[in-house]
């Protein structure tokens, strides 16, 4: 497969992805049952995961969204008002943040970073895609679909120069 001019070969195929997916649904389902969490979709990469994770999640729980990258920019020119962007007060909430995937773990420790100060019962991560050997921030992410080494992937929700997100299958760059 060519996306923009680069070549990828299959990865994780669709099948084994919904397979994972469920197993993930359910795993959340039973630990935050009676919790109210409040499930925060990191956007733009982990739309498709979280829309078919959510699908199978069975108890009482609400999703919110925050986009990090223009978070970014907003803080640095100080005219924030909601930290982390979003509308939901986290005050005393059970906080479970759902990406597509960690790589270096700059973007969980941003989000624990802010999140703190707000003072929620409980944080949490999941992550369909955990790159363990990029980690630089030592966070234990609660619940990771597959284990991958450090190639650049693709598909499902993660872009390469903007395109591939409406991948079903998940694909690597070929060495
Ligand atoms: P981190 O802050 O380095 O953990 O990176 C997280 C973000 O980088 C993810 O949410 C993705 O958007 C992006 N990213 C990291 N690795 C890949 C990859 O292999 N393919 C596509 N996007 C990636």
């Amino acid at each position: 497969m060519i996306i923009k001019g680069k070549e990828f070969e299959i990865y994780i195929r669709a099948a084994e992805i919904q397979a994972k997916v469920k197993e993930l649904s359910l795993s959340v389902s039973k630990d935050y049952k009676d919790k109210n969490p409040l499930f925060v979709v990191v956007l733009n990469g982990a739309f498709m995961f979280a829309a078919d994770l959510m699908k199978e999640v069975n108890i009482p729980s609400e999703i919110s969204f925050i986009k990090l990258s223009s978070y970014r920019n907003t803080t640095s020119t100080g005219k924030v008002k909601e930290p982390l962007g979003l509308s939901e007060d986290i005050f005393d909430r059970h906080l479970v943040f759902i990406e597509d995937i960690v790589d270096t773990g700059l973007t969980v420790s941003y989000i624990l970073k802010k999140c703190k100060p707000l003072k929620p019962a409980s944080v949490a991560f999941i992550s369909l895609l955990y790159k363990p050997k990029s980690m630089i921030d030592a966070f234990p992410i609660r619940y990771v679909g597959f284990e991958i080494p450090p190639d650049f992937v693709v598909g499902y929700g993660l872009d390469y120069a903007g395109y591939g997100r409406n991948l079903k299958d998940i694909y690597r760059l070929k060495p």
